[in-house]
């Protein structure tokens, strides 16, 4: 097929819009035989942001510090929008609106309400490509544990734990940031931050929560202001959500466990799903990003096997097959996919990067959970 380039604006152009600048400035990497994404546009509405992208990729044509000149642009085909989670429902019903292709940052949309927002300006735009960014089940051996959970090999299910731990709130003089303000990280607090990525792998196997009950802890109650002063600081730093799931593949329920964690000690963006079942069990950390551990249950007995699997992505790339593979690589692999999906090229089977519908349920079940802790009771969860 003809390689088209792709034309991208980047809105937001922090942590995450340098990883999707340097992701697509290595696109030789993969050999895929899509579209070829080529940034083309940014912006920041402080434009000393600019600079790092100016003096790394001088041929940028759209330069802004308003994303509304950047997505009225004819030179911008499509956008990756990370911006903090208040303006989430605005820039990406606009982008939509502008007939861009969008690849947003969780947890799309502040609220539900918002999400339901950004849903319904989708519905409108039926010819625009929108997916949510979930980079983690990219790692090798999570792919492998995928494989291995569509196979069934788990039997019935008893329990999954999903989680994802950082540590850096320990410490308690880290000055506040918009991560922990309520109004611009949302009352979801450490759920919207960290609570999709736990979710990519459950909600594709159909692990819909029934219901939640949940546990919310704030325990860094202030923090400094990073002008000598202190500030209060509202926001959840730990949530643990227990919830009554089932699985399709066996129509009988299990337990779900859900943890997103800003304070766990030792922990740096430590992501990890656990499955265990009546005939298998599988496991992945990305504390030990290469090996799939896995273990049959055929009696008394049972004991764990670790394999260690190197760069065998979803997308080939040139990487050696035994080589080790890192977030950056799961980051390209993300996008690739979603590019992929824009030239036509992806097949059944391919896991995806997080669908809208699939972003709904998350804040279906972030919005129960804030309920069942208020109320202290298990909250069923409706999706219709
Ligand atoms: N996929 C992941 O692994 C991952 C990791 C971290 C954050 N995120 C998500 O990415 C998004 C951004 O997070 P981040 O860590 O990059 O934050 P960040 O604070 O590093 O960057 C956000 C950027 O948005 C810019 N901005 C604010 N208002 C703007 C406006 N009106 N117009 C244009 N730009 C504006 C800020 O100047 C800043 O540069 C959030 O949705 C967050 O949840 C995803």
């Amino acid at each position: 097929m003809d390689r088209k380039r792709i034309r991208f604006g980047i809105i937001g152009l922090g942590l995450m819009g340098k990883e999707f600048c340097s992701a697509i400035s290595r696109w030789c990497h993969l050999l895929s035989d899509g579209n070829i994404p080529v940034l083309n546009g940014i912006c920041s509405r402080n434009p000393v942001n600019w600079k790092w992208y100016t003096d790394n990729f001088p041929d940028i044509e759209v330069k802004t510090d308003n994303y509304k000149e950047l997505i009225a642009s004819d030179k911008i085909d499509a956008v990756y929008c990370a911006v903090p989670h208040n303006l989430h429902e605005q820039f990406y019903i606009d982008i939509i609106n502008s007939g861009k292709h969008l690849l947003g940052e969780k947890p799309f949309g502040i609220d539900l309400r918002a999400n339901e927002n950004i849903l319904k300006a989708i519905k409108m735009n039926p010819g625009v490509l929108v997916r949510c960014s979930s980079e983690f089940p990219y790692f090798p051996a999570c792919q492998r544990l995928i494989k291995w959970l569509e196979t069934g090999s788990y039997g019935r299910l008893i329990e999954v734990r999903a989680g994802f731990h950082h540590s850096s709130d320990m410490d308690l003089n880290k000055p506040v940031n918009w991560k922990r303000m309520v109004e611009i990280n949302g009352e979801y607090g450490c759920m919207g931050d960290l609570g999709m990525h736990t979710l990519h792998i459950p909600l594709r196997m159909g692990w819909k929560p029934v219901s939640v009950s949940a546990d919310l802890q704030n325990i860094a109650r202030t923090r400094p202001d990073g002008k000598g002063g202190i500030v209060p600081c509202k926001t959840w730093d730990n949530a643990v959500l227990t919830c009554k799931t089932k699985d399709p593949k066996t129509a009988s329920e299990f337990s779900m466990v859900i943890e997103t964690k800003r304070m766990a000690p030792g922990a740096t963006n430590t992501w990890f799903i656990e499955v265990y079942g009546t005939e298998g069990s599988a496991k992945f950390s990305t504390r030990d990003p290469k090996s799939f551990k896995f273990l049959r249950t055929e009696g008394k007995e049972q004991g764990w096997t670790r394999m260690d699997i190197g760069s065998q992505s979803a997308i080939p790339s040139i990487t050696g097959g035994i080589f080790e593979f890192g977030f950056s690589d799961a980051f390209l692999q993300m996008i690739g996919l979603f590019i992929s999906e824009l030239s036509g090229l992806t097949t059944l089977g391919v896991f995806r990067t997080v669908m809208p519908e699939e972003t709904t349920w998350s804040h279906k079940l972030f919005t129960a959970a804030l309920e069942s802790y208020r109320s202290g009771r298990t909250v069923e969860i409706d999706y219709n």
